[in-house]
């Protein structure tokens, strides 16, 4: 806890997560909070300033294997399986209702944390996982399986039923730390799997505050394990473990790739909520002041660090120039700045890492070509932060039309008055990805073909960026395998088993 002589980590921040966060950081297994194994520890950063905020354990394979076999012991003969659906469900309501309490606290140390807008994090990341944990609570009570009718004859009943898989590794990445956690723990948890969690090595803060959470809402021991430390380190031990049942991870498409990879030891199950290159569409007859608004929030909320950011504007010709001036004019208006200033719109990204990269896929762009209509510059000063760019004379084959950039860069690209909407279709779905996509048209119908016509995982039509705890999300192609939330989501997390009996 904190002390009298703790050092005030900002001023902005209240009490509750300055006491936090000048606590002593420890790991969560097997019900108690301790340090690595080896001892080591490492910084966390603030993202807008690039100075250490504090240190935490560096989890490593020992503390993988120690956190796995706490899971294993709870799945296999604790409390956990013994523990009826209803109070499951009640103990997951109550971790809802502990974090709504703790919404400043969490939304604060979200924003020193990641460098998002404070103002967003309380009203977008902390109540959307309060909400997940509370839809989830609900299915706790209702995996249930079927009777079926069988040919063979009618002196059979056979009937299913869904058991939780087992032991579960989730491996969480940073542009929504407290939403991933709350994404990946609800439905596992309330369908009776046990989990170790491994946090992003960026933002391991909320993470570990809910791990206390956890603990206060009473949870028994080895049913949650939260882990903190890097990639390789610790995130690959847990994807490879022969313990594990199943593995979920989100993040980029290679790491993805190299996960699918370590599971095949044991043949341990995967989902993978990787990459996208999102379109948002603009037809002609499109409410144009909403379509504007709404391309331009799909890239800049976040930072642009969402998979489904809306990363390829494509807008008709005829409204072309209109649309990439307006959007522009909304990326000029912008007001950057530090997270924790409650007037701020857009933080900065994440890490030094994520700014170099950022800044190669500006660079690519101006040799590659493409016109910078706003943002584009260098910005000067301490901090991670990338002005919000729109880009546009871009094409096909050009690095920042095909890859992921996962900031605050949009590339518009136009379709011609004679497109029909399987060549427009054909356009926006020229990617490797197929996480999600938006259009933006008052034409009912052609909405509802182009959503038919469009690979991906989520259609939007006059919005993007809506998510709710009980609708699915995940992607066509290399965005991944599986779907999160919804009663999708629990078909992740359990085996089905038929059963017949001749009567
Ligand atoms: P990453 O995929 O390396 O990291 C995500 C998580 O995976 C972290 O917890 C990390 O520690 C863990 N990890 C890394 N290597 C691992 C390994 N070999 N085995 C097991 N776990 C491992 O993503 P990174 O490097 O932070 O970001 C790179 C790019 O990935 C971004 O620029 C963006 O394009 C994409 N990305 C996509 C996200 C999404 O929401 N789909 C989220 C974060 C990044
Ligand atoms: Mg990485």
């Amino acid at each position: 806890m904190a002390t009298a002589t703790s050092p005030i980590v900002d001023s902005r921040l209240g009490a509750a997560a300055s006491a936090f966060v000048t606590s002593k950081h420890q790991m969560y297994i097997d019900g108690k909070f301790t340090s690595a194994s080896a001892g080591k520890t490492f910084p966390v950063y603030n993202p807008a300033t690039g100075e250490e905020i504090c240190q935490v354990p560096e989890g490593d394979h020992v503390d993988v294997d120690r956190a796995v076999r706490a899971a294993r012991r709870a799945f296999d003969g604790g409390a956990w399986p013994a523990m009826s659906p209803s109070k499951r469900g009640q103990l997951l309501y109550r971790l809802a209702d502990l974090l709504e309490q703790h919404t400043d606290e969490f939304a604060e140390l979200e924003s020193l944390d990641n460098g998002k807008p404070v103002s967003i994090a309380r009203v977008a990341d902390v109540p959307l996982a309060v909400d997940l944990f509370r839809y989830m609570s609900g299915w706790a009570t209702k995996t249930m399986g079927s009777t079926i009718p069988l040919s063979a004859g009618n002196d059979f009943l056979s009937y299913t039923v869904r058991e939780p898989i087992g032991v579960v590794a989730q491996i969480i990445p940073w542009n929504f730390p407290l939403l991933m956690a709350a994404w990946k723990l609800g439905p596992a948890l309330a369908v009776g799997c046990t989990v170790v969690l491994k946090l992003a090595e960026q933002t391991p803060l909320t993470g570990l505050r809910l791990a206390q959470l956890i603990e206060e809402a009473g949870f028994p021991a080895g049913v949650v394990n939260v882990l903190t430390g890097f990639g390789e380190a610790c995130g690959a031990p847990l994807a490879a473990h022969d313990l594990v049942d199943k593995v979920a991870f989100t993040g980029s498409t290679e790491v993805g790739k190299l996960i699918a990879k370590a599971a095949t030891g044991n043949l341990k199950k995967v989902t993978l909520e990787l990459g996208g290159k999102s379109p948002a569409i603009i037809f002609p007859d499109a409410d144009m002041d909403a379509a504007i608004a709404g391309a331009a929030s799909a890239i800049f909320f976040n930072q642009g660090q969402c998979c489904c950011a809306g990363s390829r504007l494509f807008a008709h010709e005829s409204v072309f120039d209109q649309v990439v001036s307006g959007v522009s004019d909304i990326a000029g208006k912008i007001k950057m700045g530090e997270g924790l200033d409650p007037s701020t719109e857009l933080g900065p990204l994440v890490s030094d890492e994520q700014f170099a990269r950022v800044n190669g896929f500006l660079k690519s762009g101006r040799e590659q070509g493409a016109k910078f209509v706003a943002g584009g510059k260098e910005h000067g000063g301490r901090g991670y932060f990338v002005a919000p760019t729109v880009m546009s004379g871009v094409k096909p084959g050009m690095k920042v039309v095909d890859e992921e950039i996962f900031g605050p860069v949009v590339v518009a690209q136009s379709f011609a008055s004679d497109a029909d909407l399987d060549r427009l279709a054909a356009q926006a779905n020229d990617s490797i990805y197929g996480l999600a996509a938006s259009v933006w048209t008052r034409d009912i119908s052609a909405a509802h073909k182009m959503a038919r016509r469009i690979k991906a995982g989520t259609v939007w039509v006059n919005c993007h960026n809506v998510f709710d705890a009980a609708l699915p999300f995940g992607g066509y192609k290399q965005s991944g395998w599986g779907r999160e939330m919804g009663a999708e989501v629990l078909n992740n997390y359990t085996e089905v088993k038929a059963v017949t009996v001749k009567l």
